[in-house]
């Protein structure tokens, strides 16, 4: 096993969706995949593998925050050889572009983050996401409902759930950040890191504009179309 993940090697499949909750990743397993199994349940951030239309994946949760999912991320990619990890996500919209339980697609994650400045000793890297799993992913959604609700384009990835300076945020809206959530730009530096390849789809599950919040049971079917949409793209 790695420092976090109690897995043997070969316990964990090539394609790795990411739901920030364990019991996010427990809900994946439990309704989309066959014979699914824990390989994990190190400080309750489950990891199962099962199958999906017969390819072979896996679901770990990614706890919150960049610190939290850089690790398990790290461990994936370096001790157990996972190629793809699809972040499965709620995020918040920043701007009326973007409406209440609509799909943003990642291409690329800014941050407030300071991981990547002391890595890249204050040069300002972007992280972007895979072109394929990117085109996959927007494919699979638009075949599902057409293009309405969504989107492709810049997340911001905040340290903060509670923004202390809303001017910042609203900055980031001026140049293009369409929804905030708190893990992607570390994913896609960590697999640029290791060659992989890694995308973050996530559902608005509330908005910071006009304030409104999905319930429980919407952001549960909604979490559930966005599963489907990144399983469909992982393996194509
Ligand atoms: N902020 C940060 N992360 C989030 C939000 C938010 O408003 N909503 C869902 N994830």
């Amino acid at each position: 096993m790695s420092t976090h993940i109690g897995a043997q090697p070969g316990d964990i499949a090539p394609l790795v969706l990411m739901p920030g909750d364990p019991l996010r990743a427990r809900w994946i397993a439990e309704t989309f995949l066959e014979d699914a199994r824990c390989y994990t349940e190190v400080r309750g951030m489950y990891g199962y593998t099962g199958t999906w239309q017969g390819h072979r994946v896996s679901v770990q949760g990614s706890g919150m925050g960049q610190p939290s999912l850089a690790i398990y991320a790290n461990e994936l990619f370096r001790e157990y050889d996972v190629q793809s990890v699809i972040r499965v996500g709620s995020c918040g919209g920043m701007t009326e572009k973007v409406g209440i339980r609509d799909l943003v697609i990642a291409s690329g994650a800014c941050t407030d983050s300071s991981m990547n400045r002391i890595t890249f000793e204050g040069l300002d890297y972007a992280p972007v996401a895979d072109f394929g799993l990117l085109c996959a992913a927007y494919d699979a959604a638009i075949a599902r409902a057409g293009d309405e609700g969504v989107h492709v384009g810049l997340i911001y990835s905040s340290d903060s759930f509670y923004p202390t300076r809303p001017e910042l945020t609203a900055r980031m809206v001026e140049h293009g950040a369409l929804a905030v959530e708190m893990e992607a730009s570390a994913l896609y530096t960590i697999a640029a890191r290791h060659g992989r390849r890694a995308l973050a789809v996530c559902t608005v599950s509330d908005h910071l504009v006009t304030g409104e919040e999905t319930s429980a049971l919407e952001r549960q079917e909604t979490f559930g179309a966005m599963v489907e949409i990144a399983l469909t793209a992982g393996t194509a």
